[in-house]
Order: C-alpha cells, then sequence, then structure tokens
C-alpha cells in the first residue's frame, strides 16, 4: 500500500464546475462507468447540496457503481454534510469530502472567521460527517497559501476528529514544485498523529505546474493525487489524471511507485469527456492530443523507424491508442516514403525511389501533409484524367431550422452526367451527405468531423476536416467556404472522389489511417 498512489478523480465534481453547461444525470452515469473501467480509486460524484441535480447525480452513481469509493464534497456545514451524507449512502464505499478554506485571504476576506474559529469548525464539521459515514476527507481549501504553522495545527486536528484523508489544495495553483514539496515535508516532520492519515495533493494549474506539483508531492510522501481526464476544471483546469498516472508508470525507475488504473483506458475515457463536456483537447496536449503519437520531423521518422524507443518513451498501445502516426510532410525523408509505399503494398519493383521522392516532395510542398491515398495517386496515376473528380458538387441546397426537418437536395456531376437526389438527416450536414450518398452510391462511415475558422468576421471563412471509412480504407477529406455546411459537403466530396480513385486503381490503404 505504501507502494501505491491513489487516484481521486474529480472529473465529475471539480472538472464539471467549470463547463459551460452542466452535465445530465445520464451524462454522469456514463462517465462514472467508464472511470471505473479505467480503475480508478475513488471518483468525486459532485457537490449533493449544490442542486437537486447534482444530488441525484452522486446518489445514482453511488448506486449504480462498484469499486470505486463514491465521494461527494460539502462545506464544513451542517446541511452540506447532511445531504452529501444521504447522496453517498447507496454507495458500496460511500466517502464525505469536507472542506474550509485555510489561507489569510480565505479567513479574513472570504470567511471573516479568525484562526481558532475555523479549527473549532473542522473539529466539529469532521465529527459530524464521522457520525454518519465511516470515510471521511478533509480538505484545507488554499493550503498552497496557507500559513505553515497554521496549516499543521488544522491537519493534526482534523485526524484527531476522524479524517482518514487529508487533502492540501494548491487551490490557485500558486505553488511551484519545490515549495510544495517542502509543505508536504513540513506536514510529514510535525504533525504528530500523521501516520493515521493518507496524504492527498489536489493542485490546480493556473501556472501550469499543477502535474509537477502532485508529482513532486508523492515523491515526499503523498500517497493520493486528486485529478481530472483531460486535465479539465476550474480556470486553467486540475492536474490531469493520464499525465500523473503515465509518469508514475514511465519513470517507475524515479518514483518506484504504482496506481491501480488500467492505462489502456486512457484515450477511451479521454475521448468520452471531449464528447461529453464539448472540451476540445488541444492537439500538443501530452498523452491524449492528436499529436501525442505523431513523428513528423524527417530525422525522427527516421529514427523511429529504426528503433522506436529513439523518440517514444511509452508505447501509443499503452494509452489504448493502436499505433504511432507518421505525417508524411516535406520534412519526410526517402526511408519514411519507401517504408509507407511497401505498408501500402507496393514492391520495391514498382517504383524507382528517387523519381518518386521527387513527385512527393512537390506535393508536399504545395499541399502539407501527404496522405495515403495521395501517395497512391502520385504512383497510379498515368494521366492528368486520373487526377480529375469523378465527382463534381453542382448544386446544393439545404434547409434546416427549429421545429423543421433538416431537408438537402444535392446535384452532382458523375462522368458528365447531372444527378439529383434529396434526403433527410439528422442535421444540416447529416442530411447533405446522406443525398450525396444517394447519388455516389458508397457506404461511407464518418469518424470524426472537425471545423476551424480560417479567417476573421461575420464572413469568416470556415475549414472543415473529416476523416472518413469506407472499404477502401480511410481517408481524410477537406472543404473550404463561409458556409459551414457547404464546407462539410466539400470535404465529404473531396473523401468520395479519393474512394473513386481507389476503386479506379484498384487499391485499398490500411484502415487505421495515416
Ligand atoms: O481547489 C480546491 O481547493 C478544491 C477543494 C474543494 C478541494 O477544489
Ligand atoms: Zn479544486
Amino acid at each position: 500500500m505504501k507502494d501505491k498512489v491513489l487516484i481521486f478523480d474529480t472529473t465529475l465534481r471539480d472538472g464539471e464546475q467549470a463547463l459551460m453547461s452542466s452535465l445530465s444525470v445520464d451524462q454522469k452515469l456514463r462517465i462514472a462507468r467508464q472511470l471505473a473501467r479505467l480503475g480508478v480509486d475513488a471518483i468525486e460524484a459532485g457537490f449533493p447540496v449544490s442542486s437537486p441535480g447534482d444530488f441525484e447525480s452522486v446518489s445514482s452513481i453511488a448506486h449504480e457503481i462498484k469499486g470505486p469509493i463514491i465521494c461527494g464534497l460539502a462545506r464544513t456545514v451542517e446541511k452540506d454534510i447532511l445531504a452529501c451524507a444521504r447522496a453517498v449512502k447507496p454507495a458500496e464505499r460511500g466517502r464525505i469530502h469536507t472542506f474550509i478554506g485555510t489561507s489569510g485571504i480565505h479567513a479574513e476576506k472570504k470567511l471573516r472567521k479568525s484562526e481558532d474559529e475555523i479549527l473549532e469548525i473542522v473539529k466539529s464539521s469532521v465529527r459530524l460527517a464521522r457520525r454518519h459515514c465511516g470515510d471521511v476527507e478533509f480538505s484545507a481549501e488554499d493550503a498552497g497559501r496557507t500559513g505553515i504553522d497554521f496549516l499543521c495545527r488544522i491537519v493534526e486536528d482534523a485526524i484527531a476528529s476522524g479524517a482518514g484523508t487529508i487533502n492540501i489544495p494548491d487551490t490557485v495553483g500558486y505553488t511551484t514544485p519545490e515549495y510544495f514539496g517542502g509543505i508536504i515535508d513540513e506536514l510529514f516532520n510535525r504533525v504528530p498523529n500523521i501516520d493515521k492519515a493518507v496524504i492527498s495533493v489536489h493542485c490546480h494549474n493556473d501556472l501550469g505546474m499543477a502535474t509537477a506539483n502532485s508529482l513532486t508531492a508523492i515523491s515526499h510522501g503523498a500517497r493520493q493525487v486528486e485529478c481530472t481526464v483531460n486535465g479539465i476544471g476550474e480556470r486553467a483546469g486540475n492536474a490531469a489524471l493520464e499525465e500523473i498516472v503515465m509518469a508514475i508508470k514511465v519513470r517507475k525507475d524515479l518514483f518506484g511507485l504504482s496506481t491501480s488504473i488500467d492505462t489502456k483506458e486512457i484515450m477511451r475515457t479521454s475521448k468520452l469527456i471531449r464528447e461529453l463536456c464539448h472540451m476540445p483537447v488541444q492537439p500538443n496536449k501530452a498523452i491524449v492530443g492528436s499529436n501525442a503519437f505523431s513523428h513528423s520531423s524527417g530525422i525522427h521518422q527516421d529514427g523511429v523507424l529504426k528503433a522506436k524507443k529513439t523518440y517514444e518513451i511509452m508505447t501509443p498501445q499503452s494509452v489504448g491508442l493502436k499505433e504511432n502516426r507518421m505525417n508524411l510532410t516535406s520534412r519526410s525523408g526517402s526511408h519514411m516514403v519507401r517504408t509507407r509505399l511497401l505498408d501500402l503494398g507496393y514492391s520495391e519493383s514498382e517504383f524507382i525511389m528517387e523519381d518518386i521522392y521527387k513527385k512527393f516532395k512537390d506535393l508536399a510542398d504545395k499541399k502539407g501533409t501527404v496522405y495515403d491515398d495521395d501517395l497512391v495517386t502520385l504512383m497510379e496515376s498515368k494521366s492528368s484524367d486520373d487526377l480529375k473528380d469523378r465527382f463534381v458538387l453542382e448544386f446544393l441546397n439545404v434547409s434546416s431550422g427549429r421545429g423543421t426537418i433538416p431537408t438537402a437536395t444535392a446535384r452532382i456531376l458523375v462522368d458528365g452526367k447531372l444527378y439529383s437526389e434529396a434526403a433527410c438527416g439528422d442535421g444540416a450536414v447529416d442530411a447533405a451527405t446522406k443525398a450525396i450518398d444517394r447519388i455516389v452510391g458508397y457506404k461511407i462511415s464518418i469518424d470524426s468531423f472537425h471545423l476551424e475558422g480560417i479567417t476573421e468576421g461575420r464572413e469568416a471563412q470556415g475549414r472543415v476536416s473529416m476523416v472518413a471509412r469506407a472499404s477502401e480504407g480511410v481517408f481524410t477529406g477537406i472543404g473550404t467556404s463561409t458556409d459551414i455546411v457547404e464546407a462539410s459537403a466539400l470535404a465529404y466530396m473531396n473523401i468520395v472522389n479519393k474512394i473513386a480513385r481507389m476503386k479506379k486503381f484498384k487499391r485499398k490503404l490500411p484502415l487505421i489511417g495515416g
């Protein structure tokens, strides 16, 4: 147990409180099920007194989820503690997490209480919570800015009153690793009953140090880390669960510690949170960003082809991804292009590397990223006719709005002949792609859809990039327009034409993309 770091997930409480719109009970249950699958030790499911919806979420999660501790938050106020006790009661293992501000600024300005008054509140609240629940956690809010003498007294009294976990939050993300490690050392050295509780940390990311502060705290003896998936949370967020867990795993040589997390579930959990919370993740986000396992530079790609460990400290599979990604760009070397061609099923005798690499470089200079279908087109096209699009969108009319069924009519030129079709859909984009499908006759499923503004103002241009799969493989399509439905339809047409080319060349691309 001494070597295990407990992972206390607060995505549904600290993470959720920072969202633009709150999650429904059903959405919270879906997330809680996935957190249990991920293997977290505790789920902080909400703040029961704050709203009937939050109460219901905590109580439903407590009813259904087995395995992790189900915890609710409560201020050191009787009605909060009693509501929390009722909400977590159905849990196999319930916990009340009660907190009060302890820093000078919180005591004077927010609470208007003296240190002695705060100490009395802590003692009576922890005792009250213990009368209703065997597992109580106490947090000294803003501990990072609390005087160390007072913090030691608070921690000692909270433990003596029955708290089994003491949480030391850096509420405003103000501390630094060295300073925070010093606080944990002081507590271990000066609080006489410290061995009766688990020391937990809860770091915010205002200065970008939440993960570093949490990891330093565990090196100094903390054994619970409070964190959120993708690092979502108040302001700049909380320490990211995936970063803490993977740092402990990858640097076992340094920490000598472990967690109970099934790291292969990390990506699935991250994607669920993005989707339900409408919170995208920056591409270069550690562990879960879309570029976290992509290699772009020619030198790196060459190194990885020779030995993965040259530029990979963990495998993509260890976080639940299928494989790393090599982006083919003008920086990619000929070794990388040759490897990709062989992966695509070509044999060395089918190409002269020097010629194909020159064509590749010209295309990469024009296009940026060269996808698998571009490489196949480079290899297969015999005349400029092979590069022409088989399908051309001539006309698109979409009607959608509140209270109407989205409907689209598309007219497409197919090998010079005009065809027209209409379709309804779940939204404007869905209706447009269904109308296109009816003319084209391909079976395509969209894996991802991404919209970005590429110019500013009311007439801004939007660029849609889509990833879709068909029996010929996985394709990326891009479309640009001031109208986002049109941009989406153009991205879809881009994919349709790539599929048409693969059919013509009688080629298939790998189904995992590239
Ligand atoms: O950041 C914080 O201090 C908190 C406490 C309620 C634990 O979220
Ligand atoms: Zn917090």
